[in-house]
C-alpha cells in the first residue's frame, strides 16, 4: 500500500483528483467504481471544477458504485444513487447510460449476478474508490467471520446505523443494503481509498499495520497490489 498522508481533506480531494484526471485523460474509456458517504466529497467536487474548467470529460466514463440501500427508492434523496447524481454524475458531461448501480429493490442473488457480469462485459473496474467506516468496514462488508466475493444483501451493524442515521430525516433508515463483496473490489485493477478525521484512526491502523482478518475487512487490502491511502493527519494519528 502507498500511504499518502496530507493536511487536510481539501488537499487529499486535489490529490485524488487529480489522479482521477490525469487517468481519465490517458483513458477516456475507462470503468471507475465510485464511493457515497461524506468522505469523497472533495474529490468529486475537484472533479466537477475541473470539468468546468474544461481539463477533463467524463463522456467516454463508464461507472459502477460500491453500494446501495434495500427499501428505498433509486430516488429517494437519501439513496446513493440520488447522492452520485447530485455530488457528480448530473454536474459533469457524463452518459447516463453508463451509469450503473445496484438495484436495493430487486431480487439480491438475480442482482449480484446481474453487477458481476455487467461490470466483466465492460472489462473489469479500473479505479475503485473506498471510504472506511469505523469499523473497517469497506462498501458495506461489516466486520464478520469470512471474506465476503461478488455483491450480496447486508444486515447493516448498528455502529454504521449510528453513523448514517443523522442523514434520514423523514422516514428510519433502512436496515439492509446491497453491496459489493470484498471479491469484487478486490478485483479492481487500481484501489484509491480515503480517510479523514480522527474517528478513523483506530480502523486505519487495523487496515494497515493489524492482521488480515474479516473482523477488519479493509485489511484485506494489504494483499492488493495496487492500493493508494489518502489520510489526514488525523486519520494518520495511530500509525
Ligand atoms: P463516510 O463513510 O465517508 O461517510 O465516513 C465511509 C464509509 O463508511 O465507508
Amino acid at each position: 500500500m502507498e500511504i499518502r498522508i496530507l493536511k487536510n481533506e481539501a488537499e487529499i480531494g486535489a490529490a485524488a483528483g487529480k489522479l482521477y484526471v490525469d487517468y481519465i485523460n490517458a483513458n477516456p474509456d475507462c470503468v471507475l467504481g465510485f464511493a457515497t458517504g461524506a468522505t469523497p466529497v472533495p474529490t468529486y467536487n475537484f472533479l466537477v471544477d475541473e470539468y468546468n474548467k474544461g481539463n477533463v470529460s467524463f463522456k467516454g466514463v463508464k461507472t459502477f458504485n460500491l453500494d446501495e440501500y434495500c427499501d428505498l427508492p433509486k430516488n429517494h434523496k437519501n439513496s446513493y444513487f440520488t447522492f452520485m447524481q447530485e455530488n457528480l454524475f448530473s454536474r459533469v458531461d457524463l452518459n447516463q447510460n453508463n451509469v450503473d448501480f445496484l438495484d436495493g429493490n430487486a431480487d439480491p442473488e438475480t442482482e449480484s449476478k446481474r453487477y458481476a457480469e455487467a461490470i466483466k462485459a465492460k472489462g473489469g473496474i479500473d479505479i475503485q474508490l473506498l471510504g472506511i467506516g469505523r469499523n473497517g468496514h469497506i462498501a458495506f462488508n461489516e466486520p464478520s467471520d469470512k471474506f465476503t466475493d461478488e455483491a450480496w444483501k447486508v444486515t447493516l451493524t448498528q455502529s454504521t446505523i449510528d453513523a448514517n442515521s443523522i442523514y434520514f430525516d423523514d422516514i428510519p433508515m433502512p436496515h439492509y443494503a446491497m453491496t459489493m463483496g470484498i471479491g469484487s473490489i478486490m478485483r479492481s485493477k487500481k484501489i484509491i481509498l480515503i480517510a479523514t478525521g480522527s474517528s478513523k484512526a483506530e480502523a486505519v491502523k487495523n487496515m494497515i499495520k493489524g492482521e488480515v482478518t474479516p473482523q477488519c475487512p479493509a485489511s484485506v487490502l494489504q494483499q492488493h497490489d495496487d492500493v493508494v491511502v489518502f489520510l489526514d493527519e488525523a486519520a494518520a494519528a495511530l500509525l
